[in-house]
């Protein structure tokens, strides 16, 4: 299973339900690299997609404790059921928020990280994966500059 999240200066990815700065560089990276495959969202993360609605061209699984039904949803009601539910899937991601990455990490073996250089006030916040040692930096797949904002694709892999 993989990961793919964007990082603020201090390791923050929202406030207030949503992304405040949010790159279109970051969000065409997003788009491609989940192209095709299965994504894990947490509900209140779905409760912030375009009109509350999945991704379109991808299977969208939400977590939540809820009996609840959300159109085009696949509904699962712990990190292991959403596991199991995507289970036959080619790729797998867990696209957030900060609650369902924090239970899932353990389960991926990469991590897709935009670090986006800018200090942003955040509520919420992503495990800062250059201080863990089970965790290495192998590759930085894109960067550049948008709005004054320096931004780099970066590749983590578990080595333990
Ligand atoms: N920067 C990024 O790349 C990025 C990406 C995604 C999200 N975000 C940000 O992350 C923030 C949201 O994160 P969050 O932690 O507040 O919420 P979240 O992780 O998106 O969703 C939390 C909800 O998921 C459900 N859930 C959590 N653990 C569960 C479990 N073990 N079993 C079943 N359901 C479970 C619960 O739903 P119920 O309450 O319905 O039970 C819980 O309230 C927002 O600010 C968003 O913008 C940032």
């Amino acid at each position: 299973m993989e990961l793919i999240v964007a990082v603020y200066e201090d390791w923050g990815i929202g406030r207030d339900g949503t992304q405040p700065v949010a790159l279109s560089a970051d969000r065409k990276f997003f788009r491609e690299m989940t192209r095709g495959a299965t994504v894990i969202a947490g509900r209140k993360t779905v409760a912030d997609f375009p009109g509350q609605k999945p991704l379109p061209g991808r299977m969208n699984i939400v977590l939540t404790k809820q009996d609840m039904e959300i159109p085009g949803f696949t509904v699962c009601h712990s990190p292991q059921e959403a596991a199991e539910c995507a289970a036959g899937a080619e790729r797998v991601f867990v696209i957030g928020g900060g609650s369902i990455y924090r239970q899932m990490l353990p389960m991926c073996d990469k991590a897709y990280i935009t670090k986006v250089h800018c200090a942003v006030p955040s509520d919420t916040f992503f495990p800062n994966l250059d201080e863990d040692p089970r965790w290495k930096l192998t590759q930085i797949l894109q960067s550049g500059e948008e709005d004054g904002i320096f931004y780099e694709m970066c590749l983590y892999q578990r080595i333990s």
